[in-house]
């Protein structure tokens, strides 16, 4: 995740027994690098990168990510096509993010190992006409013989056992991992999502790049905007540059972009990220028997 996940929380997430990725949409390619070389030395388990493909730095990001042998990239935001054959001759685990059954199949025509299936729960950006997880994720899975995994609206261990009941085998988690202790998000982006309510969030920018976000005072002025029927340019012009970085790394919660999802509402704390995997783990268990139980 951009401007959250640099090499602490990756670590963190990976030293816990999941798999931590950098987050390389706000990474130069050699602050990337630096990132990948204080990962390796904070943990000798396996980690990966994510790279928005629409990222202006995307190829120099590709060569850091094959010259400093990152095993895994998960790609998104953009065509996995351009960079699929460069991996795979390079021998790296290519995963890429799709909202729809179709680009699902294609990341398997292109013999990608796994696709993460986002619903339109999730947050930060997102697709244009977004399906929810629960629809998204058993098409996905029916459809393809890759492994899914499963993204959107998962911060505790029931949606994870839904997810896995759905057909995902693994699920990528998001907005949960914002709000702990080794996010590098500002203090106030992670106390604006502990504040949020089950209504907070706001699909906001879709004729522009679809986002989601906690509402606040910039994101209603987009809404109203595109309600009144604003042009992508006059959109594009509100935007301006840097509203992500400006709430979820400055803390500028009022005029900045707080990339969060439809899950903030059941976020109210800020753990370390071990505590997170571990509270999955358990709510899994737990809700696995709840399960057991009403089948008999
Ligand atoms: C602050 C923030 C930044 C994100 N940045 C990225 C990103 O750079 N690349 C990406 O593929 N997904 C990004 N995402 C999406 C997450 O990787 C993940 O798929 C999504 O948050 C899952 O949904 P959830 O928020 O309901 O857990 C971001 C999400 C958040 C909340």
């Amino acid at each position: 995740m951009i401007w959250v996940s640099g090499w602490r929380l990756a670590a963190a997430v990976s030293e816990a027994g999941g798999l931590g990725l950098l987050g390389a949409g706000s990474m130069k390619p050699e602050v990337l690098r630096a990132h990948i070389r204080k990962l390796r030395q904070a943990t000798t388990k396996a980690f990966g990168v994510n790279l928005p493909l629409l990222y202006k730095h995307m190829d120099a990001c590709i060569d850091v990510v094959l010259e400093e042998e990152v095993p895994i990239l998960f790609s998104s935001a953009g065509s996995p096509a351009a960079v699929a054959e460069r991996l795979r001759a390079a021998g790296r685990i290519h995963v890429h993010v799709v909202a729809a059954v179709r680009q699902a199949q294609k990341c398997e025509d292109l013999g990608l190992d796994a696709v993460v299936c986002e619903g339109v729960e999730a947050g930060g950006h997102n697709a244009p006409q977004g399906t929810t997880s629960l629809c998204l994720i058993p098409q996905i899975a029916d459809a393809v013989d890759l492994p899914v995994i499963a993204a959107g609206g998962i911060a505790d261990g029931r949606a994870m056992a839904a997810a896995l009941a759905l057909g995902a085998q693994a699920v990528q988690v998001g907005t949960r991992f914002a709000v702990c202790a080794e996010s590098s998000a500002h203090k106030a982006y992670k106390q604006a999502v502990v504040a949020a309510g089950d209504r907070a969030t706001v699909l906001a920018l879709s004729p522009v790049t679809p986002v989601r976000l906690i509402k606040n005072p910039f994101a209603l002025r987009a809404l109203d905007a595109e309600r009144s029927g604003a042009s992508v340019d006059e959109l594009r012009a509100l935007l301006g540059h840097g509203r992500g970085r400006a709430a979820i790394f400055c803390g500028d919660v009022r005029e900045g972009e707080i990339e969060a999802g439809q899950i903030s509402g059941l976020i109210d704390d800020v753990p370390k990220a071990h505590e997170i995997v571990e509270r999955l783990m358990e709510g899994y268990q737990r809700s696995l028997s709840t399960l057991n139980q009403l089948s008999h």
